[in-house]
């Protein structure tokens, strides 16, 4: 399992990726002159069961899917699988449906992104 580490400005809402958490006890991101925080999956007041991704397994592939709405300003932006050496992750615009097929991964992390309630996961079984 890879844990995937992003922070989002409070301000602009931009995001960014760390690749590598730092480990000196002053270490700050700072956007529109404010610290950036750090953005944790399924914390989001949101409905639970339309952002975390569910799955299906066949043929060495897996299914995923999130029962959300794609609207031009509420979508899912992507969807990702995060494993221990390789990852995958597909982009998604308003309008589309929000299902994609990856190579399936044992014990992978499922991600989930949507433009106003955040990071959401599921861990493959
Ligand atoms: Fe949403």
């Amino acid at each position: 399992m890879k844990e995937l580490m992003m922070k989002e400005c409070p301000q602009c809402h931009s995001l960014v990726r760390l690749w590598k958490e730092c480990n000196c006890k002053d270490a700050t991101f700072s956007c529109c002159g404010e610290a950036m925080k750090e953005v944790n999956a399924n914390a989001t007041d949101a409905s639970f069961e339309k952002h975390v991704p569910t799955y299906e397994v066949k043929d060495n592939k897996i299914k995923v899917k999130v029962n959300h709405v794609m609207e031009e300003n509420h979508y899912i932006e992507w969807i990702g699988i995060f494993a221990k050496n390789e990852e995958h992750i597909f982009y998604f615009h308003p309008n589309e449906v929000a299902e994609v097929e990856f190579p399936y991964i044992e014990n992978a992390t499922l991600y989930a992104y949507c433009n106003l309630h955040g990071l959401w996961k599921a861990d493959i079984k």
